[in-house]
């Protein structure tokens, strides 16, 4: 039994070694390196694959429920020589062959060498939950399959996952839009943006989970004379090494523009799933802090997993853009899970729900007609075990500022950061001079103000490339402003 866990772990590693980002992928689906979420140097290093081996070894640590620093003492000694042995066998693999023979062949040789291996003494761990763990994770991360993807008309496109895909939901795929459209709707999937690092609300990050049974992820935008593109410009990228299934997931909302009174939507979210992720993923470190030198990209540090180690049961909290009518959440036979509101913040008190309960459906009601407040999937952040005063807190925020800039560049150019005072959210403001003559400015404004006015206004006064033109847009995210035109 122990030979295969040996199997399991260095296949892994000598695939985890050989994949690069890739850069140029327009229109079609690109790897993402293994490492995406932020994690810790783990202290047993593994010779030939030094900080390389993280995804898998925490996937096999999951499935085994032994914590990763165990499985990577384990493994240590004996990784090297069966990567060696394997080497002329694995040549096609480590190439990104995705011929199922060449994968045989490789597989092949790593059983053979370790059925001669030295036996490795693990109590508790028996052969059926090693070959469980050896068919969920090695041969989907072996297969090299990338999904396919296909603009089916300028505004929808159909993305196929690989059949054979990381057990669990251990993947995610993001969709990354030019620029985010007033409305972007997914089916078959969920997202996760709040768990992503260095997505845009503009970008979609999306998994699985065992409500969906299609593996086809379909999306369609709805467009504006401000954000029009070609779906074959989107840019879809896949990453194997996310714990999607540990991590709440929203599902797409609103349906339409206007909304409707009420959306509705689900969460769902196991947290059986992500206490057993936190208990055996022992290396691992807290997300690093956002930096707010000068002006740049957006960036969230996001990890699964959350500052306060041994809280049970979990809350959820739920932080929108801005202040919705109501919202409501329910468990999936209705009963009312309690929600309690603050502004922008809610905080969904799980406690009363049954553990084994991971699906809440919610409805919403914007409030759109009255204060143009609106928002999708990408935008609302959960935060798990929100800390104590999480709901009450006054955030201050980051926006980028600048005055009467003549294009976005010259904006960041000569504009800098501010946080601004509590209260305060990010405004920005483009004017049309003249035909060719744009000037933005960028700036923190009071909250009420910058919703309440501004974004009615806007609908009158906003047509980008007439003359007069004044857009003005409004967000409470930090850097939220980075796009004049589309802030969210
Ligand atoms: C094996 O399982 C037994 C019973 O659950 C437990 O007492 C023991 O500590 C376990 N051993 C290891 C090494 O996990
Ligand atoms: C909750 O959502 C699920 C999935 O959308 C649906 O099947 C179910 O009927 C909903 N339950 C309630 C009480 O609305």
């Amino acid at each position: 039994m122990v030979l295969h866990l040996k199997l399991v772990l260095t296949t892994l590693c000598a695939l985890g070694c050989l994949l690069e980002t890739s850069t140029a992928c327009r229109s079609e689906v690109c790897r993402r390196k293994r490492s995406v979420i932020t994690q810790p140097q783990i202290t047993l290093q593994l010779e030939g694959c030094t900080g390389r081996t993280k995804p898998w070894l925490r996937q096999v640590s999951y499935c085994l429920d032994k914590s990763s620093a165990e499985v990577a003492l384990k493994i240590k000694s004996w990784y090297a020589r069966t990567y060696t042995l394997c080497s002329s066998s694995c040549n096609h693999v480590r190439a990104g062959t995705r011929d199922r023979s060449n994968i045989g062949t490789c597989v092949d040789c790593f059983k053979t060498h370790l059925l001669t291996a030295d036996f490795m003494q693990w109590e508790n761990v028996t052969f059926t939950e090693i070959s469980d763990c050896l068919d969920r994770y090695i041969y989907a991360a072996l297969s090299n399959e990338v999904p396919s993807y296909v603009a089916e008309t300028r505004a929808r496109g159909k993305i196929t996952l690989p059949q054979l895909r990381p057990a669990n939901n251990w993947w995610s795929l993001t969709v990354k839009l030019p620029c985010k459209p007033p409305l972007f709707q997914f089916w078959n999937a969920y997202c996760i943006n709040s768990f992503a690092d260095d997505v845009r609300a503009r970008d979609f990050v999306l998994t699985q989970n065992k409500l969906v049974k299609s593996r086809n992820i379909i999306f369609l935008a709805t467009f504006s004379e401000s954000c029009r593109f070609d779906v074959n410009d989107v840019e879809i990228v896949w990453s194997e090494s996310v714990p999607a299934f540990a991590a709440p997931q929203v599902s797409s909302f609103p349906r339409s523009i206007p909304p409707a009174a009420a959306e509705f939507g689900n969460i769902f979210f196991n947290q059986a799933a992500r206490e057993r992720l936190r208990r055996t993923d022992t290396a691992r470190l807290s997300s690093t802090p956002t930096s707010s030198r000068g002006p740049k990209r957006r960036r969230r540090n996001v990890d699964i997993t959350d500052a306060a180690i041994d809280i049970t049961p979990i809350n959820l909290g739920v932080k929108m853009p801005c202040t919705v009518r109501s919202f409501e959440v329910s468990d999936e036979i209705g009963v009312p899970v309690s929600v309690q509101s603050n502004g922008k913040r809610h905080l969904l008190d799980t406690s009363r729900i049954l553990r084994n309960i991971d699906t809440l459906n919610f409805t919403l009601d914007y409030g759109y007609s009255m204060t143009g407040c609106l928002f999708g999937s990408s935008e609302a952040e959960f935060v798990i075990n929100p800390p104590p005063g999480w709901l009450a807190a006054q955030e201050r925020i980051q926006c980028y500022t600048c005055h009467s800039a003549n294009s976005e560049a010259e904006c960041l150019r000569n504009g800098r950061v501010e946080l601004c005072p509590a209260g305060f959210q990010c405004q920005s403001e483009t004017r049309q001079i003249s035909i060719n003559k744009i000037t933005i400015t960028k700036r923190c404004k009071q909250s009420l103000a910058c919703e309440n006015n501004y974004i009615n206004n806007n609908r009158e006064q906003c047509r980008p490339g007439h003359q007069p033109s004044v857009c003005r847009c409004c967000c409470g995210t930090h850097f939220c402003n980075d796009d004049s035109l589309v802030c969210t």
